[in-house]
């Protein structure tokens, strides 16, 4: 439970907010790079921290980022034309360049052309299948940090976004909420003592996920980092729950990225961006050194298929006005939730809340801790941060992101998780184990 002005420091990201100011110190996510698909294509309408922008590719192949509103008499720069590397108002012409200079002012006579008007402009950058903006302080852009999805360059990279009408805290704690997925997600997951840890198989609507544990009421424990934290959700296994934990280990990269374990072909990561007080952008993305990802088949798979799921600005077909398309029947069928996709039934949850929840009036319970440290974490930062301190996840030495791994394993009870880092050594004697689980099944069997 959080007090009133807790809450409100929590997820407030508007304007002068501390919590967005200290995000802005982050290089974040603004859109994904498909948006702009080639050069001198449309340019996208975004909003981030509460803020009206647009995004374009120049003829040079560049991504740039400008307030939406042009400086002349504010019409949408989001029907603009792209002239080079500028944008061409169409009301009255003027054109701007991608670092917000106004270059050209038609409608003006000749010898006031060259006033020196500049238009809001934030520093892109594309790189892992998105373009990034940095909306901190201009005088002192930090380096691009390479985010976790770019640890080899010769990754594959699938990228994806699903509006959602709820604040960015309120969708983190969905994904870091671990004791859920027993139930809301129990239609998607498959009890099975032969796995070592998720495995993972897709149909046309759902990802189906197998784990070797059935116990719905994971004992959470919490470990702070640098970056953030890590928490191990731990499980009685199936097979050998006398001397064996089913753990899941997932990583959360202050103050927006979170790594739940994932099957062995991929990895993923979960970012959530506000785009203002009361909404977010969730994006889901995964890679692979071994396999190659197909972007739409991944997309489909997260129920973000573009005309079945979602409509051209990301936002979800079955919302809270037709009730998420919530199917009664398939409920007395087997669906646990009557609604179809993870994301779909996740984001009912966390919209039904009301945008911004008011955690002043919860009842928190034990499978909640990393709730609890989330908020913990993240309203000490943003003290600090107030008070003059670094934003969080932005002090020297920073772990480099590329070397974080979320994991989940059958390990002999009472093991260190805290000290296991999923190396591939590790990741060797995790499978061991679940041969020697699987075989002990079939010898039972
Ligand atoms: S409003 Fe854009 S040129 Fe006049
Ligand atoms: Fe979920």
């Amino acid at each position: 439970m959080l007090t009133r002005e807790e809450n409100e420091l929590l997820t407030r990201v508007e304007g002068d907010a501390p919590m967005g100011q200290m995000m802005r110190r982050h290089w974040t996510p603004a859109c994904l790079a498909e948006e702009l698909p080639e050069p001198g294509c449309a340019p996208r309408r975004l909003r981030l921290f509460g803020e009206d922008l647009v995004a374009f590719r120049g003829l040079d192949g560049v991504v740039a980022i400008l307030g939406e509103h042009c400086p002349h008499r504010l019409a949408s720069l989001a029907y603009a034309r792209v002239e080079q590397s500028s944008l061409q108002c169409l009301y009255h012409g003027w054109k701007i360049d991608g670092s917000g200079r106004v270059i050209d002012m038609p409608s003006e006579p000749e010898g006031r052309r060259n006033r020196p008007i500049v238009q809001l402009a934030y520093p892109a950058r594309e790189a892992g299948g998105l373009i990034w903006v940095y909306m901190g302080p201009q005088e002192s852009v930090p380096e691009f940090p390479l985010p976790p999805w770019m640890d080899k360059p010769g990754n594959s990279i699938a990228a994806g976004k699903i509006h959602e009408a709820a604040n960015w805290a309120q969708s983190i704690e969905g994904t870091i909420d671990s004791s859920h997925s027993s139930s809301l997600h129990s239609s998607s997951i498959r009890a099975d003592a032969g796995v070592t840890g998720s495995s993972d198989r897709s149909d046309s609507t759902d990802l189906q996920v197998a784990r070797p544990s059935n116990d719905p009421s994971p004992r959470i424990e919490v470990q702070l980092t640098g970056y953030g934290f890590r928490y191990a959700a731990i499980r009685r296994p199936i097979a050998n729950p006398e001397t064996t934990d089913y753990v899941r280990v997932t990583v959360h990269v202050a103050p927006y990225i979170t790594m739940p374990p994932t099957a062995d072909r991929y990895r993923m990561a979960h970012v959530f961006v506000p785009v203002d007080d009361h909404n977010s952008m969730f994006y889901f993305i995964a890679w692979s050194d071994t396999v190659v990802l197909d972007p739409k088949v991944w997309q489909r798979e997260n129920a973000a298929n573009m005309g079945v799921d979602i409509d051209s600005d990301y936002r979800k077909l079955r919302n809270r006005e037709n009730d998420y398309l919530q199917d009664r029947e398939a409920m007395k069928h087997g669906s646990f939730t009557g609604i179809q996709g993870i994301p779909f039934q996740d984001m009912a949850m966390q919209e039904s809340m009301g945008p911004i929840t008011d955690r002043t009036r919860e009842h928190l319970g034990a499978s909640d801790l990393a709730i609890v440290r989330f908020r913990q974490m993240m309203l000490q930062a943003v003290r600090e941060f107030v008070a003059g301190k670094p934003a969080i996840g932005t002090a020297e030495p920073r772990v480099p992101l590329t070397k974080l791994r979320a994991f989940d394993a059958l390990l002999p009870k009472g093991s260190p998780w805290r000290e296991l880092r999923a190396s591939p050594e590790e990741i060797a004697s995790f499978r061991a184990l679940r041969d020697a689980a699987s075989a002990t099944e079939s010898q039972a069997a």
